[in-house]
C-alpha cells in the first residue's frame, strides 16, 4: 500500500478514507495518532496489527466535542463538566464507564471503561467532524518505539502499512496526554499516566487528585494497561544524567574510557560544552523542561539512527511537566540513572 502524505488542506480526502475503513495518522498537540473509525471493528483490529500492539492495551477514542462522548457514556462522574470546561480541547484523556454494546472489546481491551480525548488541533477536529465518527488514536509509532512528533516519524515507522498521514508540522508538547481515571469508587480522580496537564492544574479544578501507585513504585500492577509495556525505547542504550556539567563530564569520560561512541541529548548550553568530546549531539535549545519535553522523542529517534553506543540524556526535576518528561525518559533508559555519587569505573 502506498502511504499518502496529506497536506493540512486535504482533510476531506483523509476523512473519506477513514469512512472507508482505512487508517490515517493525524496530528495532535501531544504526538501523532494512528486514526481509524472507532465503530469499525475491522479497522480497529488493523490498528493493533500495524503497530504490533498487544491486544489487551486499550485505545483512546478521539472526539471533536464533548457531545460526541454522550453517545457512548450514560453516567458522568461529578467532576466531568469542570474538567472538560477547563482542559478540552487539550492534553487530558478522561476515563468513563462505557455504555454496553457501543464499542467493541477491541477498543476497550475488554474493560468496562473507555478513554476519551478531544485533541487541540484544528485539522484533526475537522477530520473527526468530516468523518462524522469518533477515532481511535494510539500514538502512530511501531509499538515500543518513541512516539512520533512529526509526520516524518510516522512515515518512518508505518509507511506502506497505512493509507495516509495528515501532516500539520511538528507537535507542540511532545509527550502523550495525561490519562485521568474518573471511575474510582470514592470519586477522587486518579492519574494513570502523567502528561502536560499536571496534578496541580487538575487539583485546582477538582480538589483532591491521586496518582496511580504504579507510577510511584513500579511494583504494583498498573491500572492503565499501556504503562506496563516497554515503551519509547531507542535501540541504543540510554542513560539519564542527573546533574549539571560536572556529572556530564564524569559520564562522558567514563564512557570514553570504555571506547564508547556517545550521543548527547541536552540543552544547547550542555551540548555546546561537550560537542568535541562526543560523537553526536541533539540539542533541544533553551534549558527548560518544556523544550526538553517537546524534543525528547525526536531526539531519541535521531540519535538512535547515528553510529553510537550510548545516549546520555539530561534529567529535569520531577515536578510539574518534569514528571511526564522523566516518566518517558526513565522508560527509554530502563531506569538507568547516573548521579554525581554514582561510581564510574
Ligand atoms: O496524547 C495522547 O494521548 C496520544 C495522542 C495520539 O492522542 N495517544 C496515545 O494513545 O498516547 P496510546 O494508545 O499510545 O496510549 C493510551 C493509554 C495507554 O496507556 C492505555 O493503557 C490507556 O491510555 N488507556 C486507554 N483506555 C484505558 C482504559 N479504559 N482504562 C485505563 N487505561 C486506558
Ligand atoms: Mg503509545
Amino acid at each position: 500500500m502506498e502511504t499518502k502524505l496529506f497536506k493540512a488542506y486535504e482533510v476531506t480526502k483523509a476523512a473519506e478514507l477513514i469512512r472507508q475503513g482505512e487508517l490515517i495518522a493525524f496530528p495532535t498537540e501531544t504526538v501523532y495518532g494512528l486514526g481509524a473509525n472507532a465503530l469499525d471493528e475491522q479497522a480497529v483490529k488493523q490498528v493493533y496489527t500495524v503497530k504490533g500492539r498487544p491486544s489487551d492495551n486499550p485505545l483512546i477514542v478521539h472526539v471533536s466535542d464533548f457531545e460526541m462522548v454522550t453517545h457512548y457514556v450514560s453516567d458522568f462522574p461529578k467532576h466531568t463538566k469542570a474538567l472538560v470546561d477547563a482542559f478540552w480541547p487539550g492534553p487530558l484523556t478522561l476515563i468513563f464507564d462505557v455504555k454496553p454494546n457501543t464499542f467493541s472489546t477491541t477498543v476497550t481491551g475488554g474493560l468496562n471503561t473507555v478513554a476519551f480525548r478531544m485533541p487541540n488541533n484544528l485539522k484533526t477536529i475537522e477530520l473527526i467532524k468530516k468523518a462524522n465518527v469518533p477515532l481511535v488514536g494510539p500514538s502512530a509509532n511501531t509499538s515500543g518505539k518513541p512516539s512520533p512528533t512529526t509526520a516524518e516519524h510516522v512515515y518512518h515507522d508505518l509507511h506502506g502499512k497505512i493509507a495516509g498521514i495528515l501532516d500539520d508540522g511538528p507537535t507542540q508538547i511532545g509527550v502523550e496526554s495525561t490519562v485521568l481515571d474518573l471511575t474510582t469508587e470514592n470519586e477522587v480522580p486518579v492519574i494513570l499516566r502523567p502528561g502536560a496537564i499536571t496534578k496541580e492544574q487538575l487539583e485546582h479544578v477538582v480538589g483532591k487528585v491521586t496518582v496511580d501507585q504504579h507510577l510511584i513504585s513500579e511494583k504494583e500492577a498498573p491500572k492503565a494497561p499501556g504503562m506496563k509495556y516497554k515503551h519509547y525505547s531507542p535501540d541504543v542504550p540510554v542513560w539519564i544524567v542527573d546533574g549539571d556539567k560536572d556529572v556530564f563530564d564524569k559520564a562522558i569520560h567514563w564512557a570514553k574510557s570504555k571506547n564508547q561512541r556517545i550521543g548527547l541529548f541536552a540543552s544547547e548550553r550542555l551540548t555546546s560544552a561537550f560537542s568535541t568530546d562526543v560523537t553526536a549531539t541533539f540539542s533541544f535549545g533553551e534549558d527548560s523542561v518544556e523544550q526538553g519535553t517537546k524534543f525528547l522523542f525526536a531526539g531519541l529517534r535521531s540519535l538512535d539512527e547515528q553510529n553510537i553506543d550510548v545516549i546520555f540524556a539530561q534529567a529535569f526535576p520531577e515536578a510539574k511537566l518534569g514528571i511526564a518528561y522523566m516518566n518517558r525518559l526513565k522508560k527509554a533508559a530502563n531506569q538507568n540513572i547516573l548521579k554525581i555519587d554514582s561510581i564510574f569505573e
